[in-house]
């Protein structure tokens, strides 16, 4: 059984990103496990507090999950050309303590959805100097990014349009076969 950990950059509950990965997870090939991780309850980042109390336990969750897992799927929104601060924040945090160990050599496929024309290809882009930085083997052989995104979900936030799902099942199971 290989293990992904997913995690989408945003907290919205309707979210097209954790929708993304909602259908992610449902339409992983068998042998393939998806599991989802959480940034909601990763405070801002704060050198004063990670000196007096060290990482914060939703942190410290993420990193274990990052550990056991095989590869990490980022499912990015895009915020003003770039990542959006929560998700950035999210990963800075996981990068201290043994972070870094835990980043090296993971391999990572990026996806994400926009309102956009482009979806999140610059988004996308930009995590690119955070992942080599992280030292992580960023996954190329694939590439998916989801435009106009209030066309293809329902108002819930469930990727609904089946050419998207018949796409991301083999971005899904190409990226797994790599591991
Ligand atoms: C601050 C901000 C900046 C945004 N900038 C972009 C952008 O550069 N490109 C784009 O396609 N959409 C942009 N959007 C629209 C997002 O694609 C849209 O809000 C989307 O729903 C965010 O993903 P989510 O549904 O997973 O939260 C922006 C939204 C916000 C809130």
């Amino acid at each position: 059984m290989k293990t992904i950990l997913g995690l989408s950059g945003s907290l919205r509950r309707r979210s097209y990103n954790s929708g993304l990965l909602r259908a992610a997870v449902e339409l992983a090939p068998d042998g393939v496990r998806i599991e989802t991780g959480s940034i909601r309850d990763v405070p801002l980042y704060d050198g004063d507090r990670e000196e007096a109390e060290g990482l914060p336990q939703p942190v410290l969750r993420l990193q274990e999950q990052l550990r056991a897992a095989d590869g990490l799927l980022l499912v990015t929104p895009e915020y003003n050309n770039g990542i959006p601060g929560v998700f950035k924040n999210a990963i800075d945090w996981m990068s201290r303590g043994d972070g870094l160990e835990i980043f090296a050599g993971k391999p990572v496929a990026i996806t994400g959805a926009s309102d956009g024309g482009f979806g999140t290809i610059l988004a996308q882009a930009h995590w690119l100097p955070v992942l080599r930085t992280l030292k992580t083997r960023h996954w190329q052989e694939g590439r998916m990014r989801v435009s106009r995104a209030p066309d293809l979900f329902d108002e819930d936030g469930n990727l609904t349009d089946e050419r998207q799902r018949r796409i991301l099942r083999r971005f899904v199971e190409d990226f797994a076969r790599s591991l």
